[in-house]
């Protein structure tokens, strides 16, 4: 079919009238919102009345927000075009992509696409999972039943392991490692081997790369458990080290991960990665002890941290937060985000780093870590003392 000059809302309108509407796609975003990358929409039921569900894909996050049917329709006028390159709309029976140049102008080329069906419209539908819940081992582990069903009390460790592979699959898709054939990914204090697993499942199985995977653990008990899960399964890349993480003899490796690993272990992993080459770090960082008693607290925050949980989150804040700016310092760009915690304590925070290509000025950065430490009081920050430590 040929290509007209046009824009996609008749054709969403026709679809809309026909029921002939599945979803459709707003890519090649060129605004200014950092970390947006995609726009889905669907139509969805709402106290009986349909919908334009309009779910912003960030980079480690999704946002969703239900429009009608007609300011839906305005919304996708003002963002097709200035915010957006591209639109695809799939139907029942075709596909529409429409191209838009830099004045707005759009350019609609329409096919004949693979016979879809619309997808429920019920509000509530349940989340698409990037683990598949029959998969053996995710059984082998306890995570899930014979039949491939979530165990009632393993759903948050379900979610937690979801929502971390979706942020580990987001940035692994965008640095330098997604275009190799082969990947390293260690896993320090990785415990039973659930997120070990799954890594080593998606970087195998999904994206079919030849990955060796290694969770390091000190419990022998788990490292055997693990092992013969493995060994049963026949998953190859994949194995389980008795180690403490401080003598561990890592190697070159790419990926770096340390989840829930206690006080200055976390800064340990995250300096191993550091010294290993390592392209992308993952730390979910717990128990920050060190930094909590250096504290000088400022006279002006004085009556809001004499509250013990008070102090203990802002000693928290501040520890991870050095974290963040020691890496940036070190060539990385790093985000803190929120990640479920399986034990619904407050330890939800992950640190995502991964290495600049060209590493940017380091004397801002540093600038701001002395500054923080000197207004906190703060002395020593164990990463800080580890990276030190190797250039002197
Ligand atoms: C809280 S669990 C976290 C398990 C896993 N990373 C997760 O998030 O599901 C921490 C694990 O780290 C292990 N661990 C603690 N200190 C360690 C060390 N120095 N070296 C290796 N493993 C360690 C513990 O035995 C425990 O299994």
């Amino acid at each position: 079919m040929p290509a007209t000059e046009d824009s996609l809302l008749p054709h969403l309108q026709a679809a809309l009238d026909e029921g002939a509407f599945v979803n459709l796609v707003l890519s090649k975003y060129r605004g200014k919102e950092s970390g947006l990358v995609r726009i889905d929409v669907r139509l969805v039921e709402l106290r009986g009345e349909g919908h334009l569900s309009f779910v912003y894909k960030y980079e480690t996050r999704d946002v969703t927000k239900n429009l009608s049917v007609a300011e839906g329709m305005n919304r996708l006028g003002e963002l097709l075009g200035p915010e957006f390159k591209a639109g695809y709309l799939f139907t029942k029976a075709t596909e529409i992509e429409v191209l838009y140049n830099r004045k707005g102008k759009g350019r609609v080329f329409p096919r004949q696409g693979p016979r879809r069906e619309a997808p429920p419209t019920e509000h509530n539908r349940a989340r698409v999972r990037m683990l598949d819940s029959g998969l053996p081992f995710l059984w082998e582990l306890g995570i899930t039943d014979k039949t491939g069903k979530v165990l009632p009390t393993m759903s948050d460790k379900w979610r937690q392991i979801n929502h971390f592979l979706e942020i580990f699959a987001a940035a692994f898709e965008r640095s330098d490692l997604a275009g190799r054939a082969q990947v390293r990914v260690v896993d320090f204090g990785a415990g039973k081997g659930y997120l070990t697993f799954a890594i080593h499942h998606y970087l195998r199985a999904v994206r079919g790369l030849e990955a060796e995977v290694t969770g390091v653990e000190l419990r022998q008990e788990l490292v055997q458990f693990c092992n013969r899960v493995v060994k049963r399964q026949g998953l190859i890349g994949l194995q389980m080290s008795e180690g403490d993480v401080e003598h561990f003899p890592l190697g070159e490796t790419d990926v770096l991960i340390a989840l829930h690993a206690c006080d200055t272990a976390t800064d340990l992993a995250l300096y191993s990665g550091l010294q290993a080459g390592a392209q992308m770090l993952l730390a979910s960082p717990c128990c920050h002890k060190q930094i909590r008693p250096q504290m000088r607290l400022p006279e002006v925050l004085q009556p809001v941290l004499r509250h013990g949980i008070h102090l203990e989150r802002e000693a928290e804040m501040v520890t991870d937060g050095l974290r963040a700016l020691l890496l940036e310092e070190a060539g990385f760009r790093v985000q803190v985000m929120e990640f479920i915690s399986a034990e619904h304590t407050d330890k939800n925070k992950l640190l995502l780093a991964t290495r600049r290509p060209k590493p940017t000025s380091r004397k801002a950065v540093r600038a701001q870590i002395d500054a923080l430490k000197e207004f906190y009081g703060i002395t020593e920050h164990h990463l800080e003392k580890l990276i030190d430590s190797s250039k002197s």
